[in-house]
């Protein structure tokens, strides 16, 4: 394979053709947070935290997707993509329903997370929240679509690791939503027993039924500061 040249925050690196933004950065060991993509599958690119900055295009380029090209000047840190990312997490957690002190995951959320990574509070902008009846009908997956972020990492794991393509994406714009069938609730007739989404999940929005009734045990979170 051949190696091209791109600069990443001033450095010049050699990198293997072919390869993303995201994983030249990670190569070089320059963090660029990401919340919807997985290493092991197909990158979606639905929830922009991973932005960075190239030199060229007008806009902010999404690095989980986006292959290096030759020459390519990469900025993963400037303000501009530090506003940006602040502006994307503060807009997820404006439609988040925040209910943090009663979620399972709230200890482990990624977006909690990334939020404390990237300092960001309370959001600047109005919240308008979705709620969803909490779908418990399944004895092998508890659906909050309340606290679904959209990330698609659930479609990804069931598409390309169970093979069994149950969730789908419909509706548009705020109306968006990861349904089932026709939109029903996830049932045993649409999901069988693999619960392989479940740990895919970013935030509390899939659990099994027995994680609702343990105690939040995760890792508390770090701040890096
Ligand atoms: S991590 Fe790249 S778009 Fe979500």
């Amino acid at each position: 394979m051949a190696n091209i040249n791109v600069t990443i925050n001033g450095a010049q690196l050699s990198v293997n053709e072919g390869v993303t933004i995201l994983e030249a950065a990670r190569e070089s060991g320059i963090d660029i947070p990401t919340l919807c993509y997985i290493a092991e599958l197909a990158p979606t690119g639905a929830c922009r935290v991973c932005v960075v900055e190239v030199e060229g295009p007008r806009t902010l380029i999404a690095a989980c997707h986006m292959p290096v090209t030759q020459g390519m000047v990469i900025q993963t840190h400037s303000p501009r993509v530090l506003e940006a990312r602040r502006a994307i997490v503060e807009l997820l957690l404006a439609s988040h329903c925040g209910s943090c002190y009663m979620c399972e995951k709230a200890n482990i959320c990624e977006l909690r997370q990334i939020a404390a990574d990237l300092d960001v509070g309370l959001p600047r902008f109005p919240t308008s929240r979705r709620y969803y009846p909490m779908e418990d009908v399944s004895p092998y997956i508890v659906r909050d679509l309340t606290k679904c972020i959209l990330c698609r990492r659930c479609v990804m794991a069931c598409n390309e690791i169970a093979k069994k393509h149950v969730y789908g994406i419909a509706y548009r714009g705020f109306a968006s939503k990861i349904i089932v069938n026709f939109d029903e609730a996830i049932n045993t007739e649409a999901c069988k027993d693999c619960g392989i989404c479940i740990p895919y999940c970013p935030t509390g929005a899939l659990r099994t039924p027995e994680d609702i009734h343990q105690e939040k045990k995760g890792t508390p979170l770090v701040i890096k500061g």
